[in-house]
């Protein structure tokens, strides 16, 4: 046992949040001791509202690098289409594909030249098609990127834009406009030419910012336009019609990029969040069930601005990404050495919940396309896997699996940076789908592939998993199903946390007691439930029940069915 786990105050006494539906407060009642970490109010709404995307279990796919069959050494829209029966098997029901559209790649597709095309690299109009068809008929929903704060600057509304100081789709400002030494104010790019003067760029200078407006003037920068300036007005429609066009294709909504920056200078985020509004409203006339889900990592902020869902990100919102840094990166809770804590993540996340009530749902990534790392990021051992997933797939909140995770491919170091990757590349490694060449992604030469395969011999591949029942994929296609058998897994449900610190132990759906201990130490805890004494195990490993208490091996991880 751990030495000092004696000094970790168990259970209720340290801390205890309940939230959820009605049914949960009134059982919270039954229990002394319980802090509502939510008003009664929104507490009795069901959290996630009634969208499908409350009940999704959402799997990110980097078309790049998921699977290639020309060739090329690049994935393509008909390698999705191969691969859909896996994805099926595995048990998620939406798939977020990243920008497919055509693009100079100097962003890896984030810089789209054209919103309605279909990158050749990838495939054909038809090809999304028969993905988004194939996709529906194993109940998998597609979900694109929209990418409406910029766009590349070869799309044909820059190139337009550079030849007329009367459009105004970007923010320009023109030479007299700008500082009379020469110099450019922070963000702008000056002109490529011939429009004379410069223009505000949102990542890259390759990525001149579409023009919304800003929240308010000022007299030191007058190139600023209102947002329902003619420009601004006109981009709004245009990017309905980008929703149009690819919803009339079928797929059932949008990552929206880069979404609280659409509006410029905009305190509170009040502009941006009408303007989101607005499609929100449009969205729900002319395609109803249709999503929309924000990179903004903020749901506090970003569900009542209009978004159904926003992820946790490494950055934005309440610490600047703290409540997602603190599980997977910084000191974070998932570690073996055990110094860190989920009370950063639970607290920001309750918190979270009882502002957006039944407004819309929060979503949890261990990693995506820009953390630049994964859950195997080359300091946790594969042992410390399980209680991860364990913790991913049985909170309330929308769980976000970037493919390969299920897995544990593990983030590659020194990769050269490929289509602006810039650090980025050492997550974006092609898929390892089986043991023959290039891992089973493709067939081209391995020089030609878009990143080379992680040369571990030693790498894991879903052929080799699928064959094993004691596999990480295994364990994660179990912990989808079972989340999707018992509706006390997932949103809908409540939350009781008994302790945040190790092991993180909760109680789902007054039904479910999760515990997780991510540390290698062993430890224990108390469970002020006389039903744990006769609760069975549905998943799990090193957690055994002694008394009212459990005691927790180091990595130790358990679903324990207490009844009903
Ligand atoms: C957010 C995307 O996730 C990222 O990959 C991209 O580089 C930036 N937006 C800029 O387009």
């Amino acid at each position: 046992m751990r030495g000092d786990s004696r000094d970790r105050t168990p259970a209720v006494s340290r801390r205890s949040f309940l939230l959820g539906t009605s049914a949960a407060l009134a059982g919270a009642a039954a229990v002394p001791g319980v802090v509502h970490a939510s008003s009664s109010r929104t507490a009795r709404l069901r959290p996630g509202g009634s969208s499908w995307l409350a009940d999704a279990i959402l799997y990110e796919l980097y078309p790049q690098s998921f699977a290639d069959t020309d060739g090329d050494g690049i994935g393509d829209l008909a390698g999705v289409l191969e691969r859909l029966d896996y994805l099926d098997w595995l048990g998620v029901d939406t798939v977020w594909m990243n920008p497919i559209f055509p693009s100079p790649l100097t962003d890896a597709g984030y810089d789209i030249s054209d919103y309605t095309g279909v990158h050749p690299r990838y495939g054909t109009a038809d090809d999304v098609v028969a993905v988004v068809e194939a996709a529906r008929r194993r109940g998998i929903r597609i979900l694109f990127d929209l990418v409406a704060g910029h766009s590349s600057d070869q799309h044909p509304w820059f190139l337009r834009s550079l030849e007329d100081e009367t459009d105004h789709r970007y923010i320009w400002a023109s030479p007299e406009q700008l500082p009379g030494d020469g110099s450019l104010p922070e963000e702008f790019v000056a002109s490529p030419g011939p429009r004379p003067g410069a223009f505000y760029m949102n990542y890259y200078e390759t990525q001149p910012a579409i023009n919304y407006g800003y929240a308010r003037s000022n007299p030191d920068e007058p190139w600023r336009q209102p947002v329902d300036a003619e420009g601004p007005r006109r981009n709004r429609e245009a990017m309905r019609e980008i929703m149009d066009h690819w919803l009339s294709m079928g797929i059932s909504g949008f990552r929206c990029d880069m979404a609280a920056t659409l509006v410029k200078d905009d305190p509170g985020w009040v502009e941006t969040g009408k303007l989101w509004g607005e499609f929100r409203s449009w969205l729900e006339t002319h395609h109803p069930g249709a999503v929309m889900v924000s990179e903004w990592g903020d749901p506090a902020t970003s569900v009542p601005a209009g978004f159904h869902g926003d992820f946790y990100l490494p950055v934005n919102g309440p610490g600047d990404g703290a409540p997602w840094r603190s599980l997977w990166r910084d000191d974070p809770y998932f570690s073996a050495s055990g110094t860190g804590t989920a009370s950063t993540f639970v607290r920001a996340w309750s918190e979270a919940t009882d502002t957006i009530g039944g407004a819309g749902v929060t979503m949890m990534p261990i990693a995506n396309h820009d953390s630049a790392t994964r859950l195997n990021d080359g300091v946790r051992a594969a042992e410390e896997f399980p209680a991860a997933w364990t913790f991913l797939l049985t909170w309330p909140f929308v769980p976000t699996l970037y493919y390969g995770e299920e897995i544990g491919m593990r983030a590659v170091p020194g990769l050269p940076d490929v289509e602006g990757s810039q650090g980025r590349q050492n997550n974006r490694t092609p898929m390892q789908w089986d043991d023959g060449p290039n891992a089973g992604f493709s067939d081209a030469p391995a020089d030609k592939l878009y990143l080379p395969i992680d040369p571990d011999p030693a790498r894991p591949t879903v052929a080799a998993q699928i064959g094993d029942p004691d596999s990480l994929l295994h364990l994660v296609r179990r912990l989808i199903r079972l989340r999707k058998h018992h509706p006390e897994l997932g949103v809908g449900s409540d939350v009781r946390v008994l302790t945040d610190g190790y092991p993180l132990t909760y109680v789902r759906g007054d039904r479910f007691l999760v515990t997780v201990n991510p540390s290698r130490d062993a430890v224990t805890v108390d469970v002020p439930d006389e039903r744990i004494e006769h609760a069975h195990r549905v998943e799990g490993r090193g957690v055994r029940i002694g008394g009212r208490g459990l005691a927790v091996d180091g990595f130790g991880y358990a679903i324990l069915d207490l009844g009903r």
